[in-house]
């Protein structure tokens, strides 16, 4: 079966890039992706590439080729669905905020939604793509959902979760390490299945696409999630060590990282992972592992989460210490708000919760942040619900130029690994601040003994000699 047009419902981080490489690479194929946000569609659709709703670097080039030709954004969810033969479900999985699971399972609520309006909209056989991250045994309730439509169409669903980090989205789809198909032994599945992997076959090698049953391929997902972010909260948990005994974290990680048993990769030791994935999938890993009472397992990845909670807690509790005790009425400068350098995403980024600590202690906060607006920071306190929004405006304030947000400050906490920090004239910072100038790299990514020499009092993660 050869696909001639793609309809991907969820028009976010996940769903517009990826998308975007689909139609690039395959011409021939005609992609709509589409989205309840008016809002994010006009953007989509904007003249300007530099205001795409996801920065991604190079997105804007691949979106330039395909956009009007293969590749269409659109709120008319039902014509889109109706004219595909595949339809792929990218919408938002977040963890559930009420009921039973709360804090802890994933929300499924519009992936149902997707579910039931695919069922509703189609006419003809098509196939269901599962890109969100979803429990294992999800599928079984999608193909409910369709199955029971009573308009005797077949669907056959396969699991295709997105491996791609953001910042590094474009390139990771062009060149994916793998990409993981699962679907039903069956004729028809394999059938299904077949006719996702000519698509990425277009321009992925064969031997990197792998097919799996379905439920292989979701919890895939989440143990992949679940193991790198294991590794941040390892090499963190390493950190707090280091600072105690003098040994230095990135010396460590480098000597760790040379084994070819453990690898390189994801061993820096930082503020705490962030973005909208680890936590969720970990937390709903652990829902899960305890819904079939394996407690020991629950246990297990929980903590991978505590000791992240605790690395972002001790970071903002060191600005304090530092600071004699008490942060009341003084300047602080953010350096970074978003979870990770080159995207402007801000879900879960440990600068919402060092500022919420800060705030707590009633610090005055000064962010500046390259791709972050100001109503995308305030929305992220506020979304947290411990203070009222106007005391969150009153202690709070956003600039868009670096140099104006050191200005009499107290110390500057960087947050997130912005390549632009570096190149910075910390001299010129240095001399604009408030003596003792203090600065807290929470990325390891500053040139230390150079800052200590213009006269800054640096503290870094996972190194006391500085
Ligand atoms: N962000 C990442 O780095 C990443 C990586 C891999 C996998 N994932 C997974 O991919 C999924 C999507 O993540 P994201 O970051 O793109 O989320 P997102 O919030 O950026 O985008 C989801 C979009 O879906 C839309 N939507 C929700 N319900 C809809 C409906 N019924 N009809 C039409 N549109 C609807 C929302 O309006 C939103 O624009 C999640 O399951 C996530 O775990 C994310």
């Amino acid at each position: 079966m050869k696909v001639s047009k793609i309809c991907c419902i969820g028009a976010g981080y996940v769903g517009g890039p990826t998308m975007a490489v689909i139609a690039q690479k395959c011409p021939e194929i005609t992609v709509t992706v589409v989205d309840i946000n008016q809002a994010r569609i006009d953007a989509w659709n904007g003249e300007d590439l530099d205001k795409l709703p996801v920065y991604e670097p190079g997105l804007d080039r691949v979106v330039a080729e395909a956009r009007g030709r293969n590749l269409f954004f659109s709120t008319d969810v039902n014509k889109a669905i109706k004219e595909a033969e595949m339809i792929f479900i990218s919408v938002n999985t977040p963890t559930k905020t009420y009921g039973e699971g709360k804090g802890m399972a994933a929300d499924l609520k519009w992936v149902e939604l997707c579910a039931r309006q695919i069922a509703a909209a189609s006419e003809k056989n098509k196939i269901v793509v599962e890109k969100s991250t979803l429990p294992v045994r999800t599928a079984q309730a999608v193909k409910d959902i369709l199955d029971n439509t009573g308009n005797g169409l077949k669907f056959q669903i396969l699991s295709n979760p997105e491996f791609l980090a953001e910042g590094t989205a474009v390139e990771d789809l062009l060149d994916p390490d793998r990409v993981l198909i699962g679907g039903d032994d069956t004729p028809e599945g394999r059938e299904a299945i077949n006719a996702l992997v000519e698509i990425y076959a277009s321009w992925v090698p064969k031997d990197r696409i792998l097919t799996t049953n379905v439920w292989s391929s979701e919890l895939s997902k989440l143990t992949a999630n679940a193991f790198l972010a294991q590794r941040v909260s390892s090499i963190n948990a390493i950190s707090e060590l280091c600072e105690v005994t003098e040994a230095d974290v990135s010396e460590v990680a480098r000597a760790i990282g040379a084994d070819s048993r453990i690898g390189s990769k994801f061993l820096k030791a930082s503020v705490g992972f962030g973005g909208s994935c680890f936590q969720k999938d970990i937390l709903n890993m652990v829902y899960i592992s305890r819904s079939y009472g394996l407690h020991e397992v629950a246990d297990y990845w929980e903590q991978v989460i505590k000791m992240n909670d605790h690395q972002k807690a001790r970071f903002a509790k060191n600005i304090i210490r530092s600071l004699y005790n008490t942060v009341n009425g003084k300047k602080i400068t953010f350096l970074g708000w978003a979870f990770k350098k080159d995207t402007n995403d801000t879900r879960e980024s440990a600068a919402i919760y060092v500022a919420d600590h800060l705030l707590n202690e009633q610090a005055q906060i000064c962010v500046y942040d390259p791709k972050v607006s100001a109503e995308k920071i305030y929305a992220d306190l506020d979304y947290l619900n411990t203070r009222s929004s106007e005391d969150n405006r009153k202690y709070v304030t956003v600039v868009n130029d670096p140099y104006e947000a050191c200005l009499d400050s107290h110390a500057i906490a960087l947050l997130t690994e912005w390549d632009e920090f570096v190149s910075y004239d910390w001299s010129k910072i240095y001399n604009a601040m408030l003596q003792p100038a203090q600065l807290f790299d929470g990325r390891n990514i500053l040139p230390h003994q150079d800052l200590k020499k213009i006269g800054f009092r640096v503290s870094a993660i996972g190194k006391s000699n500085i």
